[in-house]
C-alpha cells in the first residue's frame, strides 16, 4: 500500500531538482476571519481534498484563485500562506480576479459551457464570447502567476481541471523546458458532444500544451483521442496513448482519482467521531431503533439529487415498514449558487424534500432530512459510520469521491454502498449495488436491498471495496501521475510504448 512517505520519497529521489507547483481554480483552504484571527477551512469538492494529501506529501507551491474573505489577512509579506494551517507543508499563492473576469472565467464558460458539455446530465451548455474573452486572459493571468513561480528553475506543473485548459499552451510557450501535466476531473466528451462548443479547437490545442493529461477512466482518453483527429492536424496513436502535434507529444493516460484512505480510516476511529455519533445517535432517533440512510453531494444537478429522493418516496410507498423507521438524512453546501440551473435544483430538491415529508411524516418522524451546510469532518464521519447504507446517483460523475469516503469510513465493515453505473467509482466499487439513477423502481429496490442484506454479505461487499480503495489509494495515485511525467517529459518517451490507455 502507498504512504505519503512513499511519495516523498520518490519525489525527493526523481524530482528533487525541480519546482513542483500545482494549479486549479478552488484553493485548499480558504481563510475567514474568527475571533479575531485568519481560520482556513477547506472548502467542499473533491478536488481539493484529494490534491491536498500530495501536497502535504511533497511540498512545493499550490497557485489558485483568492476566493476566502479574509484570504489577504492570512498572507506574509511575499503574498504567500502556509498551510494547512495546524501543520504547514506547503505555500499557497493566490491570484485576485475582479467581479466581471470572475463571472465570465468561473460562472460563464467554465461552469455554464464546459462544465455541462462534459456531464451527460441534460443541461444544455451556454456558450457566449464574451465570457469566453474572459476565459482566455484568466488562463493568461494564471500563466504570468506560473512563470513568476518558476523563475527559470526546473519545474514541474501540475494543471488541474477544466477551468485551465488553455493554460499548458500558454505557458509551454513561454517555457518550452517546463514538464507539464494536467489532470481532468470530470469526463471528456466525444466528438459530437464536443462540436457544440464553438472554441472546441483551441481548447484541444491548449491541452496540447501538456507533456502528460491525466483523465479517471480509459473511456475518457479514448473520447479525447477521438476528438482530436477529429478536429486536429495531430497524429493520434491511440494503442499507445499518444498525440504528436506541433512537434510536440502529449501521452494521455487514466489515472482513477482516490483518498487518503488511512486518515479516514483513522478518523473514524477517532473519539471524536465516537462522541458525534452518540450525539447524532440521539438526534435522528437512531438510539430508538430508527434506521439511517445517508447522501453527501456538492449540491450540483450532475449528482442526482431529485432523482434519489424520488427512489426513496417510491420506497415508503412501495414498503410501508420503512414508515417510521427509516431516516433518509439529504447533506452537503450548496454550490455555484449564482448560475440559474443551481438556483433552480434547490427549488426542486427542497419541493422534492417537503413534498414527501407531507406524504409520509407524521408526529416525531420526518422521513427526508436536508442539511445543505458544511459540516465538520467529524460530523461527516460520524454520519458515514451510523448510515445503514450511503446512496451516490450521479446522472454522470469523473470519478465520485464521497462513494470512496464512505467506504473508508467503514471501520467496522458493515454498510451497503448504492452507487450509480455512470459514476466513475462503479468501474472500481464492484462490492456496490450499482444503479440507474433514472430507473427509479429499481432504485427503491436496490435501497430495499440494502436494508435487507444479511450482514455476511454486507461484510464480504464492504470488506471487497475497503481492500480496492486501501490499494488504490491517493498516493498511488500521485505517483503514478509523478512517474508518467517524468516519463513523458523524455524526448524518447522511455518506457512508456507498452502501456495503452487502461487504468
Ligand atoms: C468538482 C470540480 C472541481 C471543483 C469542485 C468544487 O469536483 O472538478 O474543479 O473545484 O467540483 O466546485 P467549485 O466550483 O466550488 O470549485
Amino acid at each position: 500500500m502507498w504512504t505519503g512517505d512513499d511519495l516523498q520519497r520518490l519525489v525527493s529521489r526523481e524530482l528533487s531538482d525541480y519546482r513542483l507547483i500545482v494549479v486549479s481554480n478552488r484553493q485548499p483552504y480558504v481563510f475567514r476571519i474568527e475571533n479575531g484571527a485568519p481560520r482556513g477551512q477547506m472548502p467542499p469538492g473533491g478536488l481539493t481534498a484529494a490534491i491536498d494529501p500530495l501536497m502535504r506529501a511533497c511540498g512545493g507551491t499550490w497557485i489558485a484563485q483568492s476566493s476566502g474573505a479574509d484570504d489577504r489577512a492570512a498572507m506574509d509579506d511575499a503574498g504567500r500562506i502556509a498551510v494547512p494551517p495546524d501543520a504547514p507543508a506547503y505555500h499557497m499563492r493566490l491570484l485576485n480576479l475582479s467581479e466581471e473576469e470572475n463571472n465570465g472565467f468561473y460562472y460563464g464558460f467554465s461552469n455554464e459551457g464546459l462544465w455541462p458539455l462534459c456531464h451527460i446530465a441534460y443541461t444544455e451548455p451556454m456558450f457566449d464570447s464574451e465570457q469566453y474573452g474572459f476565459y482566455q486572459s484568466v488562463n493568461r493571468r494564471f500563466a504570468d502567476l506560473v512563470l513568476d513561480e518558476i523563475n527559470d528553475d526546473p519545474a514541474i506543473v501540475l494543471i488541474q481541471d477544466y477551468h485551465l485548459a488553455l493554460l499548458p499552451r500558454y505557458i509551454r510557450e513561454a517555457n518550452p523546458d517546463a514538464i507539464i501535466g494536467q489532470f481532468w476531473h470530470i469526463p471528456w466528451p466525444n466528438p459530437d458532444i464536443l462540436r457544440i462548443c464553438p472554441w472546441q479547437d483551441e481548447i484541444l490545442d491548449g491541452m496540447l500544451g501538456n507533456d502528460l493529461l491525466g483523465f479517471h477512466l480509459s473511456g475518457d482518453c479514448q473520447n479525447f483521442l477521438s476528438c482530436v483527429e477529429a478536429n486536429l492536424d495531430a497524429q493520434v496513436d491511440p494503442a499507445y496513448g499518444l498525440i504528436d502535434y506541433r512537434n510536440e507529444t502529449t501521452l494521455v493516460r487514466p489515472f482513477p482519482i482516490s483518498i487518503d484512505f488511512a486518515s479516514l480510516d483513522n478518523e473514524a476511529r477517532s473519539a471524536e467521531v465516537a462522541d458525534e455519533m452518540a450525539r447524532l445517535s440521539r438526534e435522528l432517533g437512531l438510539h430508538r431503533g430508527r434506521i439511517l440512510g445517508l447522501g453527501i453531494d456538492r449540491q450540483d444537478y450532475t449528482k442526482g439529487i431529485p432523482h434519489r429522493l424520488r427512489a426513496v418516496e417510491r420506497l415508503f410507498e412501495k414498503w410501508p415498514q420503512y414508515r417510521g423507521q427509516l431516516v433518509f438524512l439529504q447533506a452537503g453546501a450548496a454550490s455555484r449558487t449564482n448560475i440559474n440551473s443551481y438556483m433552480q435544483l434547490t427549488i426542486d430538491i427542497e419541493a422534492t424534500v417537503n413534498r414527501i415529508n407531507e406524504r409520509f411524516g407524521h408526529d416525531g418522524w420526518q422521513p427526508v432530512l436536508y442539511w445543505p451546510t458544511s459540516l465538520p469532518t467529524a460530523t461527516f464521519s460520524a454520519l458515514r459510520r451510523l448510515a445503514s447504507f450511503c446512496a451516490e446517483s450521479s446522472l454522470h460523475d469523473g470519478m465520485n469521491l464521497v462513494a470512496k469516503e464512505y467506504v473508508a469510513s467503514r471501520v467496522d465493515e458493515d454498510g451497503v454502498l448504492i452507487l450509480s453505473a455512470f459514476a466513475g467509482a462503479a468501474q472500481e466499487l464492484t462490492g456496490s449495488l450499482i444503479i440507474n439513477p433514472y430507473a427509479t423502481e429499481q432504485f427503491a429496490d436496490a435501497i430495499h436491498q440494502a436494508l435487507t442484506m444479511s450482514e455476511t454479505e454486507r461484510r464480504i461487499r464492504m470488506r471487497q471495496m475497503r481492500n480496492t480503495v486501501q490499494e488504490n489509494n491517493i498516493y498511488k495515485w500521485a505517483g503514478r501521475i509523478m512517474m508518467h511525467l517524468m516519463q513523458a517529459s523524455t524526448p524518447d518517451h522511455a518506457g512508456l510504448t507498452s502501456t495503452a490507455t487502461t487504468a
